[in-house]
């Protein structure tokens, strides 16, 4: 069984042990109901550190809506079980007074990458985000910090956030893990009805269409509204947004000499979806 700790004190004794006998020590950060795309991170950091401690923590901070937080799924035991497979070293679940006990009142809060898209649709998201990472990385004492590139804008938030706030973690991006059809996989997918299951690929394959268009020379603005359109016809309730934007800073970019990204965000069978490609 791997050792599933719940207090930062276990945690630290645990890991500092690993550090002073020069281990590399990577972390995994997720909120659980683990699937492949988190196991993909896990064995990425299996493969290159020489331990490895996968976070499971549902961090109330970085939800702006209280309905997602109470409906957000936990799998505690499960979750054990697919990384024993991996195996990872240690699960870290603590409780939330664990994280944030009596009178905290410290947040970390960021301008720019953390601002639009995800930023403006999810007010405090990002804060919420980038103040639970920083003390996962200072829980964990971790030389390096796994994350996804489904979400894209988060990753850029953590290494901008390491840079600006000095913290000795090395973050490391990996690919998205999609299910056969395409579709992004995700915690939130097990809330799709059959139908809305059945629809919800459309995001990619849209998105997918519209980079080639765009590639092949095609206007950005017609690439994106034609997505849109798609996704609507599709039954998308709503699209939030699409948006092809400088892969870095996430700022409007026209310059297809820079990486670029396409990213979206829609509403179907009412579970809020998102998605990115590069461009
Ligand atoms: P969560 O949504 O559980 O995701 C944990 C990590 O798994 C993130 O880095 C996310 O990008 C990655 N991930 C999710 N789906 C993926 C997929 N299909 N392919 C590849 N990677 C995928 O993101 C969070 O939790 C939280 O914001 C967290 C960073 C843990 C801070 O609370």
């Amino acid at each position: 069984m791997i050792p599933i700790l719940r207090t930062v004190a276990e945690l630290r004794a645990l890991s500092g042990g690993w550090k002073a006998r020069n281990e590399v020590v990577g972390v995994v950060p997720t909120m659980g109901a683990l699937h492949d795309g988190h196991l993909s991170l896990a064995r990425r950091a299996r493969a290159e550190c020489d331990r490895v401690i996968t976070t499971i923590f549902v961090n109330p901070k970085q939800f702006n809506n209280p309905e997602d937080l109470k409906k957000y799924p936990r799998s505690e035991d499960a979750d054990a079980a697919l990384l024993a497979t991996v195996p990872v070293d240690a699960i870290f679940a603590p409780p939330v007074e664990e994280v944030y006990p009596d009178g905290f009142i410290t947040t970390v809060s960021m301008g720019g990458v953390a601002q639009p898209l995800e930023g403006h649709m999810r007010p405090g998201h990002f804060d919420g985000v980038a103040t639970v990472v920083t003390k996962l990385f200072g829980m964990s004492l971790a030389d390096r910090g796994y994350f996804g590139h489904k979400d894209w804008q988060q990753l850029q938030v953590v290494l901008r956030l390491v840079r600006d706030l000095n913290i000795p973690v090395q973050v490391v991006g990996c690919e998205t893990i999609r299910e056969p059809d395409g579709l992004a996989m995700s915690s939130r997918n097990v809330r799709l009805t059959a139908e809305g299951r059945a629809k919800a690929p459309i995001l990619y394959a849209a998105i997918t269409r519209a980079a080639e268009d765009i590639r092949a020379g095609h206007a950005d603005r017609m690439a994106i509204r034609e997505a849109a359109e798609t996704m609507r016809k599709a039954g998308f309730e709503r699209v939030e947004y699409i948006e092809l934007r400088d892969a870095e800073t996430l700022m409007p970019s026209d310059d297809p000499r820079r990486p670029r990204r396409m990213l979206a965000a829609a509403w179907i069978d009412g579970v809020r979806l998102i998605d990115n490609i590069p461009v």
